[in-house]
């Protein structure tokens, strides 16, 4: 679709959960761009998004030429990315990736908002829970090990993951019986356990790449019933004891909101406050009893708003900015 200003712009997996939150939020944004396409698996050929209260009908990845885009956000799976970044690439054409496929890559940044943007022409978005972690992380400094229990929503498994909870919760509701096929077990009015190994290793890695110090984390992941927004119970182990009130100031600064609640510290919870929105929330700060030194809080925010389309909104404006399109 031609628009006025300079830049072509591409959304790769347009049609998922994360595609739908880039687009929405660009155009929240009000940018001036020239083109915009919206582009997944021929699947979802002849299928329109809206944009501006405009159709745009949603193309075949396999046969997009991508000399017809400046900038290209990519919210599609890994292997995806693999494929055609570099065919992107070649094209002349920027990438941000909201995939894992290059997140590890040294010669890749990964980007959370607020760091500088390079000069690159691919740069890769964080995991949602590194993109929201990491601004309470760098406000708290000094941390000996971090315990985090992160609840997620079935958002973070895509629109399959969203499909299945709403289609289990109607068929119990209707006294039908259900299968589980993202999911290991029923979803729906349950919670799925899963001991997060694999999830720390991936965790610390990104961690490492985004933050000056590295300290040990210890991830226990659970399935929950939510569909949009992720929280986390984060308790840090620091090496010295930490104020309180400095630290919210700290992180108030760094623009993370104590919830909207009149009261003080009032509850924040994934449905209230994050879902839909931008924002990192914390709620329920307070020390850990002595001899332990450290803090305890309650995180939320939109794993698909702030998590990533946040993310690539950053680079986006900037590359716009620093690029002259
Ligand atoms: N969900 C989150 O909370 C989250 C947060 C941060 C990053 N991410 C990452 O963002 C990416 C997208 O996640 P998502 O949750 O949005 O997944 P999703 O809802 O399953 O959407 C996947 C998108 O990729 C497209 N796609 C899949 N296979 C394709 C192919 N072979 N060719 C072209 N398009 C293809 C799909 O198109 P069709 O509709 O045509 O199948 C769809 O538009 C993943 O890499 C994920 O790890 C996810």
């Amino acid at each position: 679709m031609k628009m006025s200003g300079g830049c072509r712009l591409v959304i790769v997996g347009a049609t998922g959960e994360v595609g739908r939150a880039v687009l929405s939020t660009i155009e929240d944004a009000s940018l001036s761009l020239a083109e915009v396409h919206v582009l997944a698996s021929a699947n979802s050929a002849e299928e329109t998004l809206m944009y501006n209260s405009r159709p745009l009908l949603v193309g075949d990845l396999e046969e997009f030429d991508f000399a017809a885009a400046d900038i290209a956000i990519f919210a599609a799976p890994a292997d995806v990315a693999r494929k055609h970044v570099p065919r992107a690439r070649a094209a002349g054409c920027r990438v941000i990736d909201h995939s894992a496929a290059f997140r590890l890559e040294s010669e890749v940044p990964l980007l959370i908002e607020g760091m500088p943007v390079p000069a690159a022409d691919l740069v890769a978005c964080p995991d949602a829970l590194v993109a929201l972690l990491v601004p309470v992380l760098q406000s708290a400094g000094s941390i000996r090990s971090a315990q985090l229990t992160v609840l997620e929503p079935v958002s973070a498994a895509g629109r399959r993951g969203v499909r299945e909870l709403a289609g289990q919760t109607g068929e119990l509701l209707n006294g039908r019986g259900i299968e589980a096929t993202v999911f290991p077990a029923q979803i729906a009015f349950n919670a799925l356990p899963a001991v997060g190994n694999d999830r720390a290793g991936a965790l610390m890695d990104e961690l490492e790449r985004v933050l000056p110090d590295s300290f040990p984390v210890a991830v226990a992941a659970v399935g929950v019933p939510v569909f949009y927004g992720l929280t986390v119970a984060v308790t840090l182990l620091t090496d010295a004891p930490l104020n309180l009130d400095q630290l919210r100031a700290r992180l108030e600064k760094a623009s993370i909101e104590f919830g909207n609640s009149e009261e003080e510290q009032g509850l924040v919870t994934p449905v209230t406050e994050a879902s839909g929105r931008d924002g990192v929330y914390v709620t329920g700060m307070q020390s850990l009893p002595a001899p332990l030194e450290g803090v305890q809080l309650w995180l939320v925010g939109d794993n698909l708003r702030q998590g990533a389309a946040r993310q690539s909104l950053y680079v986006l404006e900037k590359w716009i900015k620093d690029f002259k399109y």
